[in-house]
């Protein structure tokens, strides 16, 4: 698309700058865009472009290239999509619960790869707490994402009402607090349930990982559809070993694993266990 098909942009953005930029978050982050997506990266990034008081998508990637490492985090943030919910895909949390209950070995590790703002996390620690009788329950929720933005609000655990709606009464009441005050319409994550969830930034693209302890179960769930099928492979290669040898890896229901049969086998239901050959 050329500037002058779109007249009624606010700033000067040539294809040029979408290639750019669509060569920049490939590399950093794996996030393949389409050309699709030409209009959403110029609103995203319009926002960045008005809040540094750039006059041109020239300009702005001129701040980017001279390696502004706050804009640079601003930046990618902007690209990421967060779309996230509680219990999205509840069949996962009815597999995971049953999982829990048949754990022997202590702690029980589980990792949010592509956390976003929490919701997922919780409800991994919220099924554990229903598996195991209670907020003691002996398991740690590893939750990251690349994006810091969505990480700051995982941490604070606040969402809108609305948010929690569709959970059921009783566990509205188990696990979160109403808002009052200046916080009406609110809910936040009570902290007996927020200790249990360590909120970091990873990229799964990074060819080093923080994660050292052998996970229960890894959840990577509708983020590798952002990734090309030989960055897939390769980030699953790399969660392969950490995993223990009985251990369930859960996948977003588009995002089946046929390429990388060498490394996983379908349980049911897109979760997932080691492929014995290669275990
Ligand atoms: C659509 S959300 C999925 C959230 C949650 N897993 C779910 O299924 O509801 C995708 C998340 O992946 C994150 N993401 C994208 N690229 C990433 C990367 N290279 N490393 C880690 N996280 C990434 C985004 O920031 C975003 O929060």
């Amino acid at each position: 698309m050329t500037d002058s098909a779109t007249p009624q942009r606010e700033f000067a953005f040539s294809r040029r700058d979408f290639e750019e930029i669509r060569k920049m978050i490939h590399e950093h982050a794996g996030i393949s865009l389409s050309d699709a997506k030409e209009d959403m990266v110029y609103s995203r990034l319009a926002r960045r472009l008005r809040a540094t008081g750039r006059r041109s998508f020239q300009d702005y990637l001129a701040l980017i290239r001279s390696g502004d490492a706050a804009e640079w985090e601003a930046f990618v943030n902007s690209l990421t999509t967060n779309l996230t919910d509680f219990f999205r895909e509840a069949h996962h949390f009815h597999i995971l619960h049953d999982f829990l209950k048949t754990r022997r070995e202590r702690p029980i590790t589980i990792w949010s790869s592509a956390s976003s703002t929490g919701e997922e996390p919780y409800s991994i620690a919220m099924t554990a707490v229903e598996a195991l009788g209670g907020f003691n329950a002996p398991v740690k929720v590893l939750a990251s994402d690349l994006d810091t933005n969505v990480l700051r609000k995982g941490r604070e655990g606040a969402y809108p009402l609305e948010r929690v709606a569709k959970l059921s009464e009783a566990r509205q009441r188990q696990f979160f607090l109403r808002g009052v005050g200046d916080n009406t319409g609110m809910v936040k994550v009570k902290p007996e349930l927020q200790t249990m969830v360590d909120f970091f930034r990873l990229n799964l693209l990074d060819p080093v990982w923080s994660i050292r302890q052998p996970l229960d179960a890894i959840f990577c769930r509708n983020v590798m559809i952002y990734f090309d099928k030989p960055t897939q492979y390769a980030i699953l290669k790399k969660m392969k070993p950490l995993l223990k040898p009985d251990g369930l890896l859960f996948v977003g229901h588009s995002e089946a694993l046929y390429h990388a049969t060498d490394l996983f086998k379908l349980r049911g239901q897109t979760v997932y266990e080691h492929a014995r050959s290669g275990a």
